[in-house]
């Protein structure tokens, strides 16, 4: 499989044109930006609206009678749900097995602790500010994530998804020969100018030798031309390397006009495939702006856990050993401080990842029993290393962004909070190729790997590092569910109820490995849900 920057697998087209759930104040815009004619509408603006859950949809009889409503897992999905049903009146508890909220929301700090399913136990040394985000960590512009950042009040900045300075490197891998720059770290820009260049210059050239006359009308071949020559930054036709790659010598006062370098042959950058990486920065939901929320990622879950009423709501430390549906409501057991509980509501929705609950004892239907032992979890996991310098800032000029690379490791993830500061923390792999490897030796082999691009200061400045493998993650089981062989007949069971009991997480949406598919799932259901509690009281 093809690694994009920091990615473990591409986005599909499917998946973004079969995405639907564009809500609230996204379609609005898009409504009005297309009101104004400023682009064409994608068919999903036409998704109507998510409208919250509101009391005055239930008849008399059933307002303030309080539905109660157990939810399970405190994660994006658990609590989005809490929080929107909240709004409604409906009474909610939500049990959590770990401490605290966020589930994969993960946010890594100074004594943090990781257990895994190895029972290794790691605690994290970095300094007082410094985390990095274990579990999601950019959230694109469409996404309803942005949404609850505005409504909860939670500050976002920047993620630096794409940078010109941040690096690609291919080494000789696998029988593939990456020609004479194997092994070479070459910035995005310079790879940009060299491969943009010299495809223009073979665009330029066959319009000019009269090869596209077929398929072009002479106007036509002349705008291509015109074209060529822009995108590539030809002279005479002809790319022999510009500016836009970079100097190897700056330019700077008097008569210092800077020294551009002599860009490698053609044959050389088709041989380093560098091209071959591009795509990842125009994927729709990769594309530059993307956001992080200021402090980490575990800030939407904390002003979530919040907004819902904190512990007077959430039940943390809370494992759910037991959900039974009944005619007239779901009782769920538990464990808290060593003993077994019980808790009867109205309904249930679980939002625990299939992976975990299909272990769980339950009532449920076989059809359901069945769907949730289809999905799988996703291997991959992260290790954050804190240095003593952001040597990649001061030596580098490398301000975030994502060095990508065909090694193990995928890519190396530079930090886009703290500029200028002293200290950071770069993601030194986004991998499933670490789940497996003793703790000290994951941290060994990715600082191995960064040393081949960043050199020996990747292994003399580190101060501390710890990482995470989301398959040995008890509560987790994996970073996200695959769905083998597509979303089929298993998906769809479970997006419908199971008697009292919903369903719902980002592995019920077309956002997998989003906490946008979260969002948008809890909504599915609190709907769900509601209309439900609406016709039955009626
Ligand atoms: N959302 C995750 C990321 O951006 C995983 C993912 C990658 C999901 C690419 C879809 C496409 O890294």
């Amino acid at each position: 499989m093809t690694t994009t920057a920091g990615t473990p697998h591409p986005q599909t087209r499917r998946s973004f044109l079969t995405r639907v759930g564009v809500v609230g104040g996204a379609s609005a815009l898009y409504g009005s930006m297309e009101a104004l004619g400023l682009f064409a509408t994608p068919a999903e603006a036409a998704t109507p609206g998510f409208a919250p859950p509101s009391a005055a949809d239930l008849p008399d009889s059933a307002r303030g009678r309080g539905t109660k409503v157990v939810i399970l897992g405190a994660g994006t999905a658990g609590l989005t749900a809490a929080y929107e049903l909240g709004k409604a009146g409906y009474d909610c508890t939500v049990l959590e097995a770990r401490d605290r909220p966020g589930g994969r929301a993960k946010t890594v700090r100074r004594g943090d602790r990781l257990t895994d399913t190895d029972g290794v136990t790691q605690v994290c040394r970095f300094d007082e500010g410094q985390y990095f985000n274990a579990g999601p960590a950019r959230i694109p512009n469409h996404h309803v994530t942005l949404d609850y950042c505005r409504e909860l009040g939670v500050p976002i900045e920047a993620l630096v998804n794409a940078n010109a300075e941040s690096l690609y490197f291919h080494e000789n891998t696998g029988g593939t020969d990456y020609g004479e720059l194997a092994g070479t770290a070459v910035t995005h820009r310079q790879a940009k100018a060299d491969v943009y260049g010299y495809v223009s210059e073979l665009l330029a050239q066959a319009a000019n030798q009269g090869a596209l006359d077929q398929l072009l009308t002479a106007d036509d071949a002349e705008r291509v031309v015109e074209l060529a020559n822009s995108l590539g930054g030809l002279s005479g036709g002809r790319y022999a390397g510009n500016s836009r790659r970079g100097y190897v010598d700056a330019p700077g006062a008097g008569h210092d006009a800077g020294v551009v370098g002599t860009p490698p042959s053609m044959s050389a950058i088709l041989q380093s495939r560098f091209g071959t990486r591009f795509a990842f920065e125009f994927g729709f939901d990769q594309a530059m702006m993307m956001w992080q929320p200021v402090g980490g990622m575990d800030r939407i879950s904390a002003a979530l856990a919040a907004a819902v009423g904190g512990k007077r709501r959430i039940t943390y430390n809370a494992p759910v050993t037991q959900i039974a549906n009944g005619p007239d409501g779901v009782r769920v057991s538990y464990r808290l401080n060593g003993r077994t509980r019980t808790i009867d509501a109205d309904y249930c929705v679980a939002t625990i990842p299939p992976m975990v609950l299909k272990s769980i004892p339950t009532n449920f239907s076989q059809a359901t029993k069945d769907a949730l032992a289809v999905p799988t979890g996703a291997n991959t996991g992260k290790i954050g290393l804190q240095y003593g310098r952001r040597w990649w800032e001061e030596d580098d000029k490398i301000f975030g962004g994502i060095t990508a690379t065909n090694m193990d490791v995928s890519g190396i993830w530079y930090p886009s909070s703290g500029f200028l500061g002293r200290k950071g923390v770069v993601v030194g792999y986004y991998s499933g190729s670490y789940t497996d490897l003793p703790v000290a030796a994951r941290e060994e082999r990715a600082v191995a790997q960064g040393v081949k691009i960043h050199g020996t200061r990747y292994r003399d400045e580190l101060e501390t590092s710890i990482s995470i493998a989301w398959p040995k993650e008890q509560y987790s089981l994996g970073g996200w569910v695959n769905w083998p062989g597509g979303r089929g007949a298993a998906y769809d069971q479970l997006l419908r109820p199971d008697g009292r009991t919903y369903f719902a997480g980002d592995h019920l949406s077309y956002l997998i490995a989003w906490q946008a598919g979260a969002f948008e799932s809890a909504r599915q259901v609190v709907t769900a849900l509601h209309e439900r509690v609406a016709a039955t009281a009626a």
